[in-house]
């Protein structure tokens, strides 16, 4: 089978490699030539256009069996619709179904339409004087969010990003001025407290397949400092679920993600494709903060890490819409993925730099690794303004796991800086106890 995938960071180099594992022919659209992506494709495309991606001769002859898409931009300007309207089926929710992710106005409007738990209070302003009369009389806590698509960089909240209601009011003002989140508008969000975690779901519209659960860190630096970025890191543990979910938790997670499904069907729009939910536990039970219409980055690094079955039937179950839970199977071990990035990233980058990387160093040490946004050329390894290369530690006990990524950290070299709290128990007690203090706060 001949597979296109689109993409070219840590994530799509994660299922550039379950792709080949399962035996498929792998040919790949990518802005920056990503070495591991590039070293096991039967053909690769480097443009930064997707008018290009349509010209490409395998594209138009007939050769691809069906495709699989990374990020969310192409999705959003309909990289699946065009590739459908040709015959080539994609494992991709279409534009329409996209906007779970790429209007969060959408996805708050879904929610509340079909009474779907997890909800989160959310006003909708395009208007600066509404916003400003809106506020005078709400008085909880706040996040301020962009409606359409930032990389993850674009949320404010109350008491992490700024403190007082006037900083939150003046940035829901700059985001509606400046057009930060495509200028679709801003969301006014009641502030959620809270530990967060990731389920990602295969899905065909009608099925859905859950994969273990994982904790994403969004923010820059360690303790959880600094702005937000896609995320610097992740683990996931061998029981596939996480220190301070329970199975009730877990269970009502599954059940929003597969409402959110049959609800978009009752809008007569069908879903196919990964979906990714990104939750938080309160006292009050698994709130949605937001859903994505594809693999988390770094998240896709995890749980691909330990998928087992068979991934062909897996892509192209959710591309034809006949998925079956039986080609569907991971190991039961834990992952921490820690990503080297360049200085600045999440806030104001610098790329373009050369670094070095000792492949086998980090193989012989029993790890995994992923290129991110990266760019090779004449043989040489230069960053860019993203994520630049993610390490996989994999084992059984989680620790072991977060040992092995950390010591493979140094066969990296390069002006890059990485989290090194990550999947070390001392985090992950002090959110056991963080989560404890807040379901038992009255
Ligand atoms: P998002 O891009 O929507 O995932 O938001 C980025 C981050 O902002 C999330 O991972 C949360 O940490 C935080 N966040 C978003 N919405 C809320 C909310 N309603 N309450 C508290 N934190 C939030
Ligand atoms: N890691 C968060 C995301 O992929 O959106």
């Amino acid at each position: 089978m001949n597979i296109l995938l689109i993409g070219g960071g840590g994530r799509e180099h994660a299922i550039a490699a379950a792709i080949k594992k399962s035996g498929g022919n792998l040919y790949s659209f990518m802005e920056f030539r990503n070495p591991g992506i590039a070293r096991i494709s039967d053909d690769i495309l480097i443009a930064n256009n997707l008018n290009e991606l349509l010209k490409w001769k395998h594209v138009r002859n007939g050769n691809i069996d069906f495709a699989i898409v990374g990020p969310e931009a192409p999705l959003e300007a309909g990289i699946v619709n065009s590739l459908q309207e040709i015959g080539i089926a994609c494992a991709s929710p279409s534009k329409e179904a996209a906007q779970i992710e790429t209007s969060k106005k959408f996805m708050r409007d879904l929610m509340k339409k079909y009474n779907i738990p997890g909800y989160v209070e959310s006003h909708y302003f395009s208007d600066e004087n509404d916003l400003i009369s809106f506020m005078k009389d709400f008085e909880k806590e706040f996040a301020v969010k962009p409606v359409g698509l930032t990389g993850g960089k674009g949320v404010k909240v109350q008491g992490h990003h700024f403190s007082t209601r006037e900083e939150g009011i003046k940035y829901a003002r700059e985001v509606i001025k400046a057009g930060i989140g495509e200028g679709k508008g801003v969301l006014i969000e009641e502030k959620m407290e809270g530990e967060e975690y990731t389920l990602q779901a295969f899905t065909d519209g009608k099925n859905l397949i859950p994969m273990p659960l994982v904790q994403d860190f969004k923010r820059a630096y360690e303790n959880d400092e600094g702005p937000n970025t896609g995320g610097m890191g992740s683990y996931s543990m061998a029981d596939h679920s996480l220190p301070f979910i329970d199975s009730s938790a877990l269970e009502k997670s599954k059940e929003i993600l597969k409402m959110i499904i049959e609800s978009m069907e009752r809008e007569g729009i069908e879903y196919r494709g990964t979906i990714y939910g990104q939750f938080m536990l309160t006292k009050h039970g698994p709130k949605v903060i937001e859903i994505n219409a594809r693999f988390g980055d770094p998240e896709a690094m995890n749980v691909l890490s330990i998928f087992e079955g068979d991934f062909l039937r897996i892509i192209e179950g959710m591309a034809y819409g006949n998925l079956s839970l039986r080609y569907s199977k991971f190991s039961n071990l834990g992952t921490v993925v820690k990503y080297l990035v360049p200085p600045g990233y999440g806030s104001n980058p610098h790329g373009g730099e050369e670094f070095f990387v000792d492949e086998e160093g980090i193989r012989n040490s029993g790890a995994v690794f992923y290129y991110g946004s990266v760019d090779e050329r004449n043989g040489k390894l230069y960053t860019t303004h993203s994520r630049t290369i993610a390490i996989v530690g994999i084992h059984e006990d989680l620790y072991e796991a977060e040992k092995i990524a950390e010591n493979s950290i140094r066969f990296v070299k390069g002006n890059l800086y990485h989290r090194s709290d990550i999947g070390k128990r001392e985090t992950i007690l002090k959110k056991l106890k963080k989560m404890e203090e807040i379901l038992k706060d009255p």
